[in-house]
């Protein structure tokens, strides 16, 4: 198994290399054979070792291999859903949903690392559950593991007999990014398990908006949204992560309403419903036309393209579907002049991200689609059904 952790972690380093390939002067069909090569010796490692009775470099050589696996695929894939099911059930086997607090003989050491295991598992799930419209794994109320302390990997060794004072979570790094995005997954994840069979009543989602946003309010002031030209001076990955957090935000707003959007519900909290999902809609496409903007060869996140390359794909393709949804919803010969200058604001931003979506047609199916359902739209506004299947399929 320890093997085939080395070759999970070449596959990753593989793929990220690939991933600036012209900066190393590597031919791209080259890097794409070694990944291949890679991927295909960690599975034989997995199988040769037995990950189905878990031992030592087990979950980490699974999460990782899903990782890269996760990062390949474009779509969203089935598989990957799949795969992810069978790593939590694995965890779950090795007890990582309890807190390592409750077996006095884990060192402390060994308690931080699976901690951290268990969020990462936790964030994956919602994640791929939801790309693919398909239930979480996890359930909240069987896990009581705790998120780990905020420590920099040189806080903590093997001597340590016990966890020593966490550092403060008010400052940017990777992990305390990791620590506050799990308290908004949280409740996203509570939100999607209430609307995935019926559409919640309107105590429900009073309640549940309300957590929301105090989960949101209690954020530090770098991942608070702020106004773009607020921003330049910040790192472009505090910068990046503020982004995530904010179309996480939305995400989990428009899955409350959602349901009560698709079946166009009548009266006063139809409105209201169908408001919080067009205006969460149009605020996660002005985030991808920022990012499409930084991501080019001048921008501020060149560099950390990969970041956003497959794991807002989703996100940015359900908004589209949302709006084109919307976009049908509005009678084309209307005179009103609310309607009018909704369907204004809905058609600019689709026209924009059908401008980024053809740039993708070759390797995303997703991408043909959404091209596809937003031609359909703007030329015939009766084309209700594809862009109805489509979001309440998650795709
Ligand atoms: C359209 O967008 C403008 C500018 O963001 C906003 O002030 C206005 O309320 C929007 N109109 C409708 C009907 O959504």
């Amino acid at each position: 198994m320890w093997i085939g952790l080395l070759f999970s972690v070449m596959s990753m380093s593989t793929f990220l290399q690939q991933q600036n390939s012209e900066a190393f002067g590597l031919p791209i069909e080259e890097t794409q054979e070694m990944l291949e090569s890679y991927r295909t010796l960690t599975i034989h490692c997995l199988v040769t070792a037995n990950y189905l009775q878990p031992s030592r470099h087990t979950i980490e050589t699974l999460i990782l291999h899903f990782a890269v696996d996760q990062n390949v695929n474009v779509d969203a894939d089935i598989g990957n859903w799949l795969l992810i099911g069978l790593v939590v059930r694995i965890a779950l086997r090795m007890g990582l949903h309890r807190d390592p607090s409750h077996w006095p003989n884990i060192r402390p050491l060994q308690a931080e690392l699976r901690r951290r295991i268990w969020i990462a598992l936790y964030q994956m799930d919602f994640f791929t559950s939801t790309q693919v419209g398909l239930p979480r794994i996890i359930k909240d109320s069987q896990c009581d593991t705790r998120p780990p302390a905020h420590l920099f990997d040189d806080d903590i060794s093997f001597e340590h007999d016990e966890i020593p004072s966490e550092r403060s979570l008010t400052d940017p790094t990777p992990l305390s990014f990791i620590i506050h995005r799990n308290k908004i997954i949280k409740v996203a994840g509570e939100i999607y398990d209430v609307t995935e069979a019926a559409p919640p009543s309107h105590a429900t989602i009073s309640i549940l908006s309300t957590k929301l946003q105090s989960a949101l309010d209690d954020l530090p002031p770098w991942l608070q949204a702020k106004p773009s030209q607020a921003s330049i001076a910040d790192n472009p990955v505090t910068m990046l992560n503020r982004i995530f957090v904010n179309i996480l935000f939305h995400k989990a707003m428009y899955t409350l309403h959602k349901q009560n959007f698709l079946k166009s519900m009548v009266g006063e909290e139809g409105i209201e419903s169908s408001n919080i999902c067009v205006n969460s809609a149009l605020s996660i496409l002005e985030h991808q036309h920022r990012l499409s903007e930084e991501m080019e060869p001048c921008g501020l996140m060149f560099n950390i393209r990969w970041k956003v390359a497959t794991s807002l794909n989703h996100e940015f393709l359900q908004a589209t579907m949302m709006l084109c949804l919307a976009l049908t919803r509005i009678n084309a010969d209307t005179a009103d002049e609310n309607a009018l200058q909704l369907r204004q604001n809905i058609t600019v931003p689709l026209l924009f991200t059908k401008g980024l979506w053809v740039k993708n047609t070759e390797r995303s199916s997703e991408a043909r689609r959404a091209v596809e359902v937003i031609t359909a739209v703007l030329k015939d506004p009766n084309e209700l059904n594809k862009a109805e299947t489509s979001v309440s399929d998650g795709k």
